[in-house]
Parts: C-alpha cells; sequence; structure tokens
C-alpha cells in the first residue's frame, strides 16, 4: 500500500510547474506528494509557494524547505493535491480521516485545480463506510452528539490519548456511522444548516482529477 501512496504522490506532483501556489494536502498518502516537491525544489530548482491544509503538513513542508504562506494571504490557489478516504463514481467523497478536513475544505474552496491522490481500496460504489467526520465547535458539542443519535445517525467523539480529539482549528470531532450515505447532496445540505457544525467530511464535486494507485499501476480518473 506505501509503494501505490508513493507512486501517486510522485504523480501528482508532475502537474506542478513553475511559479504556481500549490495546496499542500494532509495524510499518508498527501505525504509523498510533499516529499517528491521537496525533492523538486531541492534538485530541480522548482520555484513554488504552497499553502497547507493541517500544522502537520506545515511542520513537513518547513522541514523540506518549501515556502508557504497563509491561505489569507493569496486570492486563489492553482493546484491542490490531497488524499481522500473514500471516492465514488460521481467524484464525491468523503475526507477527514486525518482530523484536517476543515483547513482541507477552506483551501479546496479557493483552489483551481483539485486533485486526490488514493489507492484502490479507496475507491467505492457508495459513501458511508467510512465514518463521516463532522467538525462541530466545542459550545453545545454534547447536544449535537445528541441530535445526531436521535437522528440514528451513530455519532462517537473522536478520541486522542483518552480525550477528545481537538482539531487544528480548536474544535471536536463527531464521527457518523452511516454505512450507507444514499443523498450526499441532501446529507451536506442538512449537515451545513445544522447549528454548532463547523464544517463535514463531505467534498461533493469539488476534485476535478483522482490518481488511482493499484497493483496494475497508476490511472488518474478525469471528470
Ligand atoms: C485528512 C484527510 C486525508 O486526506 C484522508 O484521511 C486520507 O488519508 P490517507 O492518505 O492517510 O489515507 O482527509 O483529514
Amino acid at each position: 500500500m506505501t509503494a501505490f501512496k508513493e507512486l501517486v504522490g510522485i504523480e501528482a506532483a508532475k502537474y506542478v510547474q513553475d511559479g504556481m501556489i500549490v495546496g499542500l494536502g494532509t495524510g499518508s498518502t498527501a505525504y509523498y506528494f510533499v516529499e517528491e516537491l521537496g525533492r523538486r525544489i531541492r534538485d530541480e530548482g522548482l520555484k513554488i509557494t504552497a499553502v497547507t491544509t493541517s500544522s502537520v503538513t506545515s511542520d513537513h513542508a518547513k522541514r523540506l524547505g518549501i515556502p508557504l504562506k497563509n491561505i489569507g494571504e493569496i486570492e486563489a490557489v492553482d493546484l491542490t493535491v490531497d488524499g481522500a478516504d473514500e471516492v465514488d463514481p460521481y467524484f464525491n467523497g468523503i475526507k477527514g480521516g486525518g482530523g484536517a478536513l476543515l483547513m482541507e475544505k477552506v483551501v479546496a474552496t479557493y483552489t483551481q485545480k483539485y486533485i486526490w491522490i488514493v489507492d484502490e481500496s479507496k475507491l467505492v460504489d457508495q459513501l458511508g463506510a467510512f465514518k463521516l467526520p463532522v467538525e462541530v465547535v466545542q459550545y453545545g458539542a454534547e447536544n449535537l452528539f445528541l441530535h445526531f443519535e436521535n437522528k440514528g445517525y451513530s455519532p462517537s467523539f473522536r478520541m486522542k490519548d483518552n480525550s477528545r480529539y481537538i482539531t487544528d482549528m480548536g474544535n471536536f470531532i463527531i464521527d457518523l456511522d452511516l454505512k450507507k450515505i444514499d443523498n450526499p447532496k441532501a446529507l451536506a445540505q442538512e449537515l451545513d444548516a445544522t447549528v454548532g457544525v463547523v464544517e463535514h467530511g463531505l467534498f461533493n464535486g469539488m476534485v476535478n482529477k483522482v490518481i488511482v494507485g493499484g497493483l496494475e499501476g497508476v490511472r488518474t480518473l478525469e471528470v
């Protein structure tokens, strides 16, 4: 699996050109994209500016000497490359397994070309087997938890070291064990309208290209 992640990371880095503002995703697959950008800067003199989607990726990029800006300092990102937890045939996806969904969605929203890099296991016929991460404000999080429970969404608070996981933006994550999401668009609208929800991990129709790594090599799915 690691080999596939590295292959798609390297493949995605081929789309990066001098002068671009590049969004750096988060997770074990995006890691290899960031590594390859670091290598190209070092070996080929590639000149880019990057924005990142988490403190972990910021630290990684700094170690590699990748010049960084804050998303608020730029108007648009030319290209963002990120991982995903599930991708359906209509290019809807679930993200946030690594807890960075809010920053990832902010960067994706201001991105002109958005690429996901995944291994074959992430391609699904229907979203929902992966628990849907929902980032919520801490105030009233228990009330929201009950609300999701009453709706039959089987919520659980994301935990880390026996405490509730706190995102880079200072919020909690409630994971919804939905099993099957019949209508991703309707669910996204419902969550967008739920007070206390900051963002959710449904990224519906945002991506332009999905680079998939598997036993038969690397293939690119275009929207
Ligand atoms: C982090 C994410 C990741 O991109 C997603 O969880 C995939 O990660 P990995 O490449 O490690 O499987 O959304 O919030």
